[in-house]
Formats: C-alpha cells, sequence, structure tokens
C-alpha cells in the first residue's frame, strides 16, 4: 500500500489562527503529542518571527525524536540562518522554503517578475544547502500560478536541490478537479520529478481543503499538510484527521495509508483544542462531538441491531470510548428502553410505555433529555403508581 506521508503544521500555519499563541511548554506539549500520533514531519515555527518562536521550534527540535522537526523561512538568508539557529540538536532537520510565484503575488507583493522569482528562489534554496540535507521548497499561491510557470519553478527547485516541493492552494481558491490536475501535470511535465517528493497544503476558504488534499493523493502527491482540528489562516488548513481516516476508511478507493496512530486522534484533537483555546464544532468530522452521536429513532434502532448501519467507522479507532446515542424529541422506543436498562431499571412493557410518553413530553421542551431527567421521570412515576 502507498504511504502518505503526513507533515503537521498545526504549530506553525495552525498557529497562525487569529487569537491563537503557544508558548514554548505549549508547543512542546503538542509536538510531544504529534510524535504520540505518529507524524512523519512537524513545523513546529517560523524562526524568523520572533525570538520567542525561534526558542519554541528549538525547543521542540532538541525534544523531538520519532519525526523531522521542520522551521519556515522566506527566501532570505537571514531567514535560513535563523532555522539554522533554531534546529540545532534536531535529530532529522528540514528547512522549508517559501515565495510566491502567483501573478498577483508578483505584481502586488514581491513587484518581481516571473525571471527574478527564479532567480531568487533559486539562489535561497542553493543557500539553504549547505546547511540542510532536507529542503522542502512552496511556491506559495501555486493554486493562481500559470501551471506552465508552476512547471518551471518546479523544475529549477529540483536543479537547485529541493528534495520536496510543496503546492499550496494558498487561498483555498481551487475545486478537486483543478488541484489534482496540477499534481498530472509536474508529474508528466517536469524533467527529475521522480527525485523529489511532491507535497499538497490546502486550506479552506471554500470548504475543500480535505477534497482538494485527497484529490492530490490521487494524482500521485506522497505527501500531505496540514492541522490538527484543521485550524489556520482564515478558515484554516487540511484536517489532518479527516485525511487520515478517510484513507484508512476507503482504502478500497485510494490505495494510499498513512502511518498515523490512529488511536492518538481524539487525545490529540482534544489537547491542540485546549491549549490553542480554539472549540471544536460539533459537527466537526472525525473529531466534532457528534462525529459518532446518534439522536433519530430510526438511527438508534439501526445502531442498536448492527452498528455498520449509520457508522462507516468506529469511535474506536480515533481512541474513543463508544458511540452516543443521544435522547432527545426524534428518538424512539428501542433507544428509550436500552438507556432504562443502562440506568438499572426492569420496567414492564406497560410501564416503559407510560414512561416513552411523559419522555417524549419533556423532550419536546429540552433539546437533549439528560439521564438525570429520565431518572427524575421514572422516580416521579414510581411513586405515582
Ligand atoms: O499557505 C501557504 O502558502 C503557506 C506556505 C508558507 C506554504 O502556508
Ligand atoms: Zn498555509
Amino acid at each position: 500500500m502507498r504511504k502518505i506521508y503526513i507533515f503537521d503544521t498545526t504549530l506553525r500555519d495552525g498557529e497562525q489562527s487569529p487569537g491563537v499563541n503557544l508558548n514554548m511548554q505549549e508547543k512542546l506539549e503538542i509536538a510531544l503529542q504529534l510524535e504520540r500520533l505518529g507524524v512523519d514531519r512537524i513545523e513546529a515555527g517560523f524562526p524568523a518571527a520572533s525570538p520567542g518562536d525561534l526558542a519554541g521550534v528549538n525547543a521542540v527540535a532538541r525534544a523531538i525524536k520519532n519525526a523531522s522537526v521542520i522551521g519556515l523561512a522566506r527566501s532570505r538568508e537571514q531567514d535560513i540562518d535563523a532555522v539554522v539557529e533554531a534546529l540545532k540538536g534536531a535529530q532529522d532537520p528540514c528547512l522549508h522554503l517559501f515565495l510566491a510565484t502567483s501573478p498577483i503575488h508578483r505584481k502586488y507583493k514581491l513587484k518581481m517578475e516571473k525571471q527574478q522569482v527564479l532567480e531568487t528562489a533559486e539562489k535561497a534554496i542553493r543557500y539553504a544547502k549547505k546547511y540542510f540535507d532536507k529542503v522542502e521548497f512552496s511556491p506559495e499561491d501555486a493554486g493562481r500560478t500559470e501551471l506552465d510557470f508552476l512547471c518551471e519553478v518546479t523544475a529549477m527547485a529540483i536543479r537547485a536541490g529541493a528534495t520536496v516541493v510543496n503546492i499550496p492552494d494558498t487561498v483555498g481558491y481551487l475545486n478537486p478537479s483543478e488541484f489534482g490536475n496540477i499534481f498530472k501535470v509536474l508529474k508528466e511535465n517536469v524533467v527529475g520529478i521522480e527525485k523529489i517528493q511532491l507535497s499538497a497544503h490546502c486550506h479552506d476558504d471554500l470548504g475543500m481543503a480535505t477534497a482538494n488534499a485527497l484529490a492530490a493523493v490521487l494524482n500521485g502527491a506522497d505527501q500531505i499538510e496540514g492541522t490538527i482540528n484543521g485550524i489556520g489562516e482564515r478558515a484554516g488548513n487540511t484536517s489532518l484527521e479527516e485525511v487520515a481516516m478517510a484513507l484508512e476508511t476507503r482504502q478500497d478507493f485510494f490505495g494510499a495509508k498513512t502511518s498515523l496512530v490512529l488511536g492518538e486522534i481524539a487525545r490529540t484533537s482534544r489537547l491542540v483544542s485546549k491549549l490553542t483555546g480554539m472549540v471544536v464544532p460539533g459537527n466537526k468530522a472525525i473529531v466534532g462531538a457528534n462525529a459518532f452521536a446518534h439522536e433519530s429513532g430510526i438511527h438508534q434502532d439501526g445502531m442498536l441491531k448492527e452498528k455498520t448501519t449509520y457508522e462507516i467507522m468506529s469511535p474506536e479507532m480515533i481512541g474513543l470510548k463508544e458511540s452516543t446515542l443521544v435522547l432527545g424529541k426524534h428518538s424512539g422506543r428501542h433507544a428509550f428502553r436500552e438507556k432504562l436498562i443502562d440506568l438499572g431499571y426492569e420496567l414492564s412493557d406497560e410501564q416503559v410505555n407510560i414512561a416513552f410518553g411523559k419522555f417524549k413530553d419533556v423532550a419536546d421542551k429540552k433539546k437533549d433529555v439528560t439521564d438525570e431527567d429520565i431518572r427524575a421521570l421514572i422516580e416521579e412515576k414510581l411513586i405515582e403508581t
């Protein structure tokens, strides 16, 4: 089965989420959990951004033994020097360089012609290679870059010594068919492409980050970049837990797998949410509180008969104890009876029927009916009879 490398950027792009600021201890705690989760690569920060970030990256670099640790740099010598400093003591260091390539960025941000972009990036990659065996190069805003220029940039990066070329859809603009096609075109047209790994880095502005990353896998990407819980700039990045579970659940379709320890997903998600302060929405795929919760009577009845009727993966796979059957106004008699048994009540069919009627009255007034509500309803009923 083809292995897809997982490049986690929770501590860099994830930390760029508005309002998030992790101190050194928090970065370290998350990095150690990412190591337990089994990610291949950890982008620990952007050392040139601040002395605090440099120190945070260095703490991660020294602590992590089973993943490559990466520092981000613009295509400038001072930034590269900061990463050299930050990655001292790393077991498996890697530098991540970027320079924008799209017409919009060239014109308004960089004020550079294509040739200057090529020369600046090449000079930076060659400088970085003096210090690092592993250099990843990202043509920022690749998603809005002319395809023939992107091929030229990729060929230049390979000649200059990049070991990974990462394709960022920086502003989350592309759809899966367009994003997948970039990988197909690069694979078919760039000389030397087989010497490097191709990587996908997607943003979720139009809600397509995971779909785009998976389209890249289908078209030959070797690495997916993303964050835990999908946190990141604006609408966030590809959710790594979504990619890992999509590949796992649909091996028949993708024929590719990550080496993540899936049973660590829930714990990692909770830790990242706690330390970043970014609450995971209830309906978030894989790690939302409702991802394995069932409310309607028809679904609950199906779940009680056979779980695969309404679950395509089990909560145990990601390290959760079990699915939950939430009692609410859509719930049916089957789940209600099971709940009574769980709570230790042995009632006759007639008693269950009466209690179920009362439960529906309560459920009409409340969103979730708790165990306490059920106990109160049964005790009241038993006192009445
Ligand atoms: O989204 C982006 O373009 C980035 C680059 C630095 C890779 O995060
Ligand atoms: Zn990004």
